[in-house]
């Protein structure tokens, strides 16, 4: 932490609450984002990396953004147009007038050049499915020993939400979180335990909707999660946003740490994450899993990083 901050690479499919997630990485105050790299996964891998050039230059946001997987390692790609549109952002996700690609590196160059060269350890954020990373591990194993922790969004202990068994983020790509989670690097799961209960309800969304600018349009993106969140519950999960917040305020969410395989060849269960609550497997703990969360703190902590966004942009 030289400059005091936390060094991080975010590896992302905005997506809506990737969007969040990343205005709250820039707007806190608290990390050093090195990098940011996109992925296939809510939508295209050409929708993720546009969505994520043009809401960063919308925050302000001056980082390089590479393009990595545009397609799980196995499968083919299942996307979620029902969550956050056709292409991603709602209705900011249309293609338009954005700078071309800015990054001559692919995301994996990015991960493996930044691990390699930074005279730090670094905390690795992947809020999408885990390809990139999987990619990354497999082809220069050499970065695991600069890899401070992987703190990602993914996963659940109790209830999927792709399945019933299966969080979005694994169920896209579970030979890649299978190959993340053996890797032996420290990781924390921010999985919908915790997501779920994590939500921004309609007032808050109206208090950010009076924030200015940035806080007008991330109101908008929650309004049009809403129509597909609010079904089930009282507010919005904004997941990714968690995983963010708890790279630098760890006691956000309170975790155990437990022993969680990945289901790669099931036909009703594929892309669980298996949580051994019980160590009845006599495997070693490889996650502290995320099972409690602080919401109120971590919805301030969002008010806070887009009113900051917002002083800046003045
Ligand atoms: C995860 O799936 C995606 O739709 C969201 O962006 C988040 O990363 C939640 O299951
Ligand atoms: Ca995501």
């Amino acid at each position: 932490m030289s400059n005091g901050k936390i060094p991080v690479i975010i590896d992302c499919d905005p997506g809506i609450d990737d969007a969040v997630a990343l205005a709250l990485a820039f707007g806190c105050g608290k990390l050093d984002v090195l990098g940011v790299t996109t992925v296939a996964g809510n939508t295209t891998g050409e929708n993720t990396h546009r969505n994520a050039r043009k809401f960063l230059s919308f925050i302000g946001a001056d980082v390089e953004v590479a393009r990595g997987a545009d397609k799980p390692i196995l499968r083919p790609l299942v996307t979620a147009p029902q969550v956050h549109g056709e292409t991603g952002l709602g209705g900011l996700g249309e293609p338009g007038d954005e700078d071309p690609d800015a990054s001559g590196r692919s995301a994996f160059d990015l991960i493996t050049d930044t691990l390699l060269n930074h005279p730090e350890k670094v905390t690795l954020v992947p809020v999408g499915p885990l390809t990139n990373l999987a990619i990354a591990l497999l082809a220069k194993p050499e970065i695991k020993r600069k890899i401070e922790k992987i703190v990602l969004m993914g996963g659940a202990a109790l209830e999927g939400n792709r399945t019933p068994a299966a969080e979005f983020n694994i169920y896209v790509d579970p030979e890649a979180a299978r190959i993340v989670f053996e890797s032996g690097v420290p990781i924390t799961m921010i999985g919908l335990d915790v997501t779920h209960k994590a939500l921004i309800y309609p007032d808050e969304i109206e208090a950010l909707r009076r924030f200015g600018r940035i806080g007008r349009t991330v109101a908008e993106l929650m309004d049009f999660y809403g129509n597909h969140y609010r079904k089930r519950f009282e507010g919005n999960p904004i997941h990714d946003a968690l995983a963010v917040a708890a790279v630098f305020e760890p006691d956000i969410v309170s975790t155990r740490h437990l022993s969680v395989c990945v289901e790669t060849s099931a036909e009703f269960t594929l892309g669980r994450t298996v949580v051994d609550f019980r160590g009845v497997t006599g495997r070693e703990p490889n996650c502290h899993v995320a099972l409690g969360v602080d919401r109120e703190r971590f919805i301030e902590l969002i008010f806070n990083a887009v009113k900051y966004l917002e002083q800046m942009a003045q």
